[in-house]
């Protein structure tokens, strides 16, 4: 790819050690947290980023009529892929009316007690087959990828027993076989408590039958740590016996109330702590302080017109931030693009922060900068020599217009390890 107007390159050196610029509360200078080429190129060989620079440096050494695939940017943005490091996307069922039902003011919360939200999409999901499954997230994978996805985290959760929590998580595999996305499987068998189960007892059952049987086809283990559903000490428990079966944790935390799941993670040096829309500034100090990724979802909180998370808390506290979509039949958006916009408008981003976020900052969320943590290669995130060749082409003269444009993609095409992936 050569003569882009505009290369992101990824985020600008010494601006990784946790002192952003823009954690002071003031909305970051756009240049100073992106590496940007102007007239940039970067070669990929074997499905790696070996080279980026400036067109005329990169074009002497891979001349673009030897390459197999040559894109002229010119005119355009080339960036990193998104890493939507936060989604739900294997689940059958429409919940559509519960869209009507909060709009007249019925509280999420409420909407799943009476066995309605999460349980509802249990009960479709636990009907639908693997082929009608399989079929559901293919597409939605062919979506998110249209909006600039290239690797996506798909957790379980709409099963909820052992068999059929298996059988998402084998549904994942097979979409990460099939597509070219990058699909990162997730194992949530505690994302809510079964009807007619104690929650003492559930906790047991996914400790000891769900965990054995799913955790060769997980890379993490999440839980839903929020009042009404699983307690800190529930959280632990799944966490802990997650990692003994080598899931990484990852924590639904400080949702809707203020848990302490976010002290959890630090703890348990967690991967990443997801909401987080009731964190305090201490809580942002020790996440920061043990490496967890905070990861906001400003989707969920548009869908439920709450407010939004604070990034600067976490900024401020030295952390990098991610941005994802949440996908789910509660925030029916599949596409990174919006979920910018959104972190810009709704949690007051830069346009360059929030493509850092939907970037650098969730390949982090998926431990990309783990070694122990193999199926999210290093550098994911980011077009440095050695990242995987996963890159966006936007039909737009600069990053900026992915959250500015909005209601409208200007991705034009993407690889994957340097395959042509879209269009
Ligand atoms: O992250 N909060 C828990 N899980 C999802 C919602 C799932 C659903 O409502 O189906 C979330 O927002
Ligand atoms: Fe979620």
């Amino acid at each position: 790819i050569y003569g882009a107007s505009e290369l992101v390159v990824g985020p600008a050196a010494g601006t990784t050690d946790g002192s952003h610029p823009g954690a002071d509360g003031s909305p970051a200078d756009p240049d100073a947290v992106l590496e940007r080429i102007e007239d940039g190129a970067v070669a990929i060989a074997d499905g790696d980023v070996v080279a980026v620079g400036p067109t005329d440096e990169i074009v002497a050494e891979y001349p673009p009529e030897n390459a197999a695939v040559a894109i002229d940017a010119s005119g355009k943005t080339a960036l990193p892929g998104f890493v939507d490091s936060h989604t739900h996307a294997v689940f059958a069922g429409d919940r559509s009316d519960e869209f009507a039902a909060k709009l007249r003011g019925k509280p999420y919360q409420e909407i799943l007690a009476e066995g309605g939200g999460i349980l509802r999409t249990v009960r479709a999901t636990r009907d639908a087959t693997d082929k009608e499954l399989l079929e559901l997230l293919l597409d939605r994978l062919d979506t998110m990828l249209s909006f600039g996805a290239t690797t996506v985290e798909v957790k379980s959760g709409y099963g909820l027993d052992t068999e059929t929590e298996r059988r998402l998580l084998e549904v994942v595999g097979q979409a990460a076989e099939r597509h070219p996305v990058r699909v990162i499987p997730t194992f949530m068998g505690a994302h809510a408590v079964p009807e007619g189960e104690s929650t003492a007892d559930y906790v047991d059952r996914v400790i000891e039958d769900q965990l054995p049987s799913v955790a060769a086809h997980a890379v993490f283990c999440d839980i839903f740590c929020e009042e009404d559903v699983f307690s800190v000490e529930d959280s632990r428990r799944v966490l802990t016996a997650g990692r003994e079966h080598g899931l990484e944790p990852k924590i639904h935390a400080e949702e809707f109330a203020h848990l302490g799941g976010s002290r959890l993670a630090a703890e348990l040096n967690a991967v990443s702590a997801d909401h987080l829309l009731q964190a305090t500034e201490s809580d942002a100090a020790a996440i920061a302080d043990a490496g967890v990724v905070p990861t906001l979802l400003p989707g969920t909180a548009f869908a439920l017109g709450t407010e939004y998370a604070q990034p600067r808390q976490f900024l401020a506290a030295g952390s990098e931030v991610a941005v994802a979509t949440d996908f789910n039949p509660n925030c029916y958006a599949p596409g990174m693009e919006f979920a910018l916009t959104l972190a810009c408008v709704g949690m007051g981003l830069s346009p360059a922060e929030a493509v850092r976020a939907g970037t650098y900052g969730g390949g982090l969320a998926l431990g990309a900068s783990r070694t122990e943590i193999e199926r999210v290669p290093a550098g994911c995130g980011t077009l440095r020599e050695g990242a995987p060749g996963d890159l966006l082409v936007l039909d737009a003269p600069s990053h900026a217009h992915v959250p500015y444009r909005f209601d409208e993609s200007v991705v034009e095409r993407a690889l994957i390890g340097g395959e042509p992936a879209y269009r």
